[in-house]
């Protein structure tokens, strides 16, 4: 379809479905969801010029997967954002079936986009390219078309560039399935991002000691941390264990070294980076002070995904919190960005004693730091509970779609717990970010208090959290 004729249905879907989807008592207030439509994956995360750049994967023209855009926000401090022009409209035939995920880099002074072109045959098959596209003084963005077409050896399932660059050159992971049917990361290299050399498959299914491990690889992100390489990455197919892979998709990482000159990656176990019920595709960059920050998708391509109660409001998903990325004996950790305490009202309120004691507090948009002593369980708005047993921290929540109760669990010494409340999101951080549970919950509106039960002793911080979305 003609950009012309795209930019017309983008307006129309604006004009009218703005301040329907600001009506609904769902809306997130201060994180960042797609201002009509569907938003998926976190695209092109970059730091350039003193401000941040967050794209994203966007049908702007319903709440369904399609043939998606890139859109586009901008923010000098990671909390209050600007909406840009829409980054890519899949207007050409290379793309013509969606401007798939990516990332970017800044080349030459301009902030360079490099993406997927879907194209899907009548057949059912599909093909897909990588593609390059440059920003103009306009802030708007210019396409310089595809630079990697097909590999040979892999079905169409080849998509998601993460490029950075290293030593003078650029370098790219890349998300693709083998004709074996296996997931697959292939690593290229480029003196120019235009032409690209692939070096080989440095991890995937039947490498590093892994065997069968999925069917495809979503997503994946290669960057150095604290002396290693940390390599995230989305794997579909693995078989859901008691506790582990519990949600229809997985995402995780990987640690080790990537060896460039043998385009190697040994690395140890796969790990959940979220241990929720939604977390998906993620996107980290480097930020000017040195700090590995990441944007998720809070959410997961399933059945569950468009049948939220939001899609009567015409919109459909959101992006996690940033968070600050380290490691620790090991584990990758995540925190919530220190610029998110400028959302904090006040100096907060304190409160410790027995949990069975402890006073309901305000959870529509709210902030928690909660210090642990034996057994508790906490009521979040009487959609979800987080039950502390002593030896495994229990998430529990009503599945919309089906009305059932379900669980996610984690296994330590508990210590402390850092929550995160929006009106239909919750974001745990347990022990300083040592595992994360994330999830959407759609509790009643009138329905805005947490409170806790059992035995233990705590020690809470509380604040309400302003608006800035
Ligand atoms: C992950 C994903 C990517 C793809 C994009 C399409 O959620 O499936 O692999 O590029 O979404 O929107």
């Amino acid at each position: 379809m003609s950009e012309v004729s795209l930019l017309k249905q983008l307006a129309r879907s604006l004009m009218t479905g703005q301040p329907v989807a600001a009506s609904d008592p769902h809306r997130l207030h201060w994180h960042l969801a797609p201002p009509v439509g569907l938003l998926n994956d976190p695209n092109g995360f970059i730091q350039a010029n003193g401000r941040y750049h967050l794209f994203y994967q966007w049908n702007p023209l319903a709440c369904r997967h399609g043939a998606k855009w890139w859109g586009h926000w901008s923010s000098a401090d990671l909390v209050h954002w600007q909406h840009e022009p829409v980054a890519l409209l899949p207007t050409e035939e290379y793309e013509i079936n969606g401007c798939y995920s990516g990332s970017a880099v800044q080349h030459d002074g301009k902030i360079t986009l490099i993406y997927t072109g879907n194209v899907k045959y009548a057949d059912g098959s599909r093909t897909a390219y990588q593609c390059l596209a440059e920003e103009l003084p306009d802030g708007t963005y210019r396409k310089l078309g595809p630079v990697i077409p097909l590999p040979e050896g892999y079905t169409g399932h080849v998509r998601d560039p993460k490029v950075w660059q290293h030593d003078g050159h650029w370098y790219m992971v890349l998300a693709a399935q083998s004709a074996e049917l296996t997931g697959k990361v292939l690593f290229y290299r480029s003196a120019d991002l235009t032409e690209w050399q692939l070096l080989g498959e440095i991890a995937g299914a039947h490498l590093n000691g892994l065997k069968e491990f999925g069917y495809m690889w979503e997503c994946p992100d290669l960057f150095p941390l604290d002396g290693q390489d940390v390599l995230i990455c989305c794997p579909q197919g693995l078989a859901a264990e008691q506790y582990r892979y519990l949600n229809l998709y997985q995402c995780g990482y990987f640690t080790g070294k990537l060896d460039y000159r043998q385009a190697e990656f040994p690395h140890g176990e796969f790990r959940e980076l979220d241990l929720g019920f939604e977390f998906y595709a993620p996107q980290t960059t480097e930020t000017a002070d040195g700090r590995r920050l990441m944007f998720g998708w809070l959410g997961l391509p399933d059945d569950n995904e468009l049948v939220q109660p939001t899609i009567k409001y015409g919109w459909v998903n959101s992006m996690t919190c940033p968070r600050e990325l380290s490691l620790r004996d090991g584990i990758l950790c995540q925190q919530p960005v220190k610029e998110l305490q400028q959302l904090r009202q006040g100096t907060g309120t304190d409160w410790q004693g027995s949990a069975e004691q402890a006073p309901e507090l305000a959870a529509v948009s709210a902030e928690l730091l909660i210090d642990v002593s034996g057994t508790f369980s906490l009521s979040l708005r009487d959609e979800a509970t987080l039950d502390w047993d002593g030896e495994c921290l229990i998430l529990t929540r009503r599945n919309w779609r089906t009305g059932e109760q379900e669980s996610r669990y984690w296994f330590g010494s508990l210590r402390s717990l850092q929550l995160l409340l929006d009106s239909s999101s919750l974001e745990l951080f347990i022990n300083d970010g040592e595992a994360c549970m994330t999830a959407r919950y759609f509790p009643d509106p009138e329905k805005q208090t947490l409170h806790f039960q059992g035995a233990g002793t705590v020690s809470i911080h509380h604040w309400l959290l302003s608006a800035c979305v």
